[in-house]
């Protein structure tokens, strides 16, 4: 039996406390920035329609979340922003988040989405490597942009003509 679960969903999201509480955690153990407690209510609290898409990867076994993306949607120019993604360390270079691209493109695509951006840190090689792996392309460079000598790359993925 397959023991992953994946689903994309459209904001505005009411997530039960203990999923709220897996992605905070989840945010906080793999991203560097995170949100804090905080944001990450406010974000709940935010209802626009249509203005996110959260794309879930669920362990049976483990009964836990184990990996989300997170996007802010800007269909007036057929972009998604990343702001996230994250695999729990256990189950990375297993596939996770190659197939949570798998489920949130159609979703994306179904919403007229044609490119996605994104900002990474420069010294975040897994990242950049999955990226690339998925077909996103360097844009820019940005000195400085998570923190003194921190620099960050801009990239983009957009369907193909
Ligand atoms: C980036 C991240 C989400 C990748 O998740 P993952 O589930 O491990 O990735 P996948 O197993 O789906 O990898 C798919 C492909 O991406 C590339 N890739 C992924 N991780 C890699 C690594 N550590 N080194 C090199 N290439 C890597 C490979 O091409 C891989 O295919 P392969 O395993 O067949 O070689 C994960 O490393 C993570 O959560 N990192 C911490 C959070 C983070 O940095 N998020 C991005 C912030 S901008």
């Amino acid at each position: 039996m397959k023991d992953i679960n994946y689903e994309s969903l459209i904001s505005p999201f009411f997530p039960d406390a203990e999923l709220a509480a897996q992605l905070e955690q989840l945010d906080q153990e793999a991203m560097n920035p995170c949100w804090n407690h905080a944001a990450w209510q406010s974000f709940f609290l935010e209802k626009a329609e249509g203005r996110y898409l959260l794309s879930l990867a669920h362990s049976k076994k483990a009964q836990k979340l184990i990996g989300f993306a997170l996007f802010q949607l800007v269909p007036e120019e057929e972009l998604a922003h990343l702001l996230k993604i994250a695999v729990s360390e256990k189950f990375r270079r297993q596939a996770v988040a190659r197939n949570l691209f798998a489920d949130f493109l159609p979703c994306l695509q179904k919403r007229g989405i044609r490119k996605m951006f994104l900002e990474v840190e420069e010294s975040n090689l897994a990242a950049i490597s999955f990226y690339e792996a998925q077909g996103f392309k360097k844009l820019h460079t940005m000195q400085h942009f998570y923190g003194f000598n921190r620099h960050g790359v801009s990239m983009l993925w957009q369907v193909a003509e």
